[in-house]
């Protein structure tokens, strides 16, 4: 049996993947909310469909595979029609953070070069404003204790992010430094301060990038903002 989080996800990921039509190039988001919709899209695919898919991670770009979703890349394609993707939380003026799973940064790629970027998220994660949840940051490996140092002058709390005692490496070989930073009232200031210190790869905010926000809820239901 689903629990209630898996119902809302599922029904988040499925509506989304309402929005496809025949053809398009769709860009395949990470996660657990993200897996919804690309085995939908699986689906589509398999009752003959023309989805190609453009994916966010290795783990996305394997589980299409073995769902038969076409792959392209951007050496083929130069714009996505769609990018389907999760989040860590999402703000009434639909601004986003990503990264709790460390694909931001091809996330960003694939949505910044996407002509809809389609955000799906459980109910719990629609917030009024960002930063219950850590911010995830992209950081080169060298010099990343002076990076977080740095971090730190910018008032967050900064984690190295670790897997079963390993430093974790993102598909880029990158690593990724999580910083709480409490409320962020001005996501487009803190994105900017981010950018300015040498070493970061790339940010967890997606400001005012989401076009349409799919909340899915415990009951199976959906909402589109
Ligand atoms: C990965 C992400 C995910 O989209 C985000 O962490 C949400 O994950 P989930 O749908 O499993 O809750 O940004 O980098």
């Amino acid at each position: 049996m689903q629990d209630q989080i898996t119902i809302a996800k599922k029904a988040a990921g499925e509506k989304a993947a309402e929005f496809i039509r025949p053809g398009m190039v769709v860009g395949l988001g990470t996660g657990s909310t993200a897996y919804w919709a690309i085995q939908k899209i699986g689906a589509m695919v398999q009752q003959g469909l023309d989805i190609k898919g453009i994916a966010t991670s290795e783990a996305s770009a394997q589980l299409a595979k073995e769902l038969g979703i076409p792959l392209t890349s951007f050496a083929e394609t130069q714009r996505l029609d769609m990018d389907i993707d999760g989040a860590d939380e999402v703000s009434e003026r639909l601004d986003v953070i990503k990264g709790g799973g460390g694909a931001l940064l091809r996330e960003k790629i694939v949505a910044f070069h996407s002509k809809q970027l389609i955000i799906i998220a459980d109910e719990h994660k629609y917030v009024p404003t960002l930063g219950n949840f850590p911010l995830a940051v992209e950081v080169i490996p060298f010099g990343w204790e002076v990076t977080n140092s740095k971090l730190q002058t910018l008032g967050c709390v900064p984690t190295l992010r670790k897997k079963q005692q390993e430093i974790f490496i993102t598909d880029n070989g990158n690593y990724i430094i999580d910083c709480a930073f409490g409320k962020i009232e001005n996501p487009q200031q803190v994105h900017n301060a981010l950018h300015n210190i040498p070493g970061i790869v790339e940010t967890g905010l997606f400001v005012q990038m989401a076009h349409t926000v799919v909340l899915g809820y415990e009951d199976g239901s959906t909402k589109v903002l």
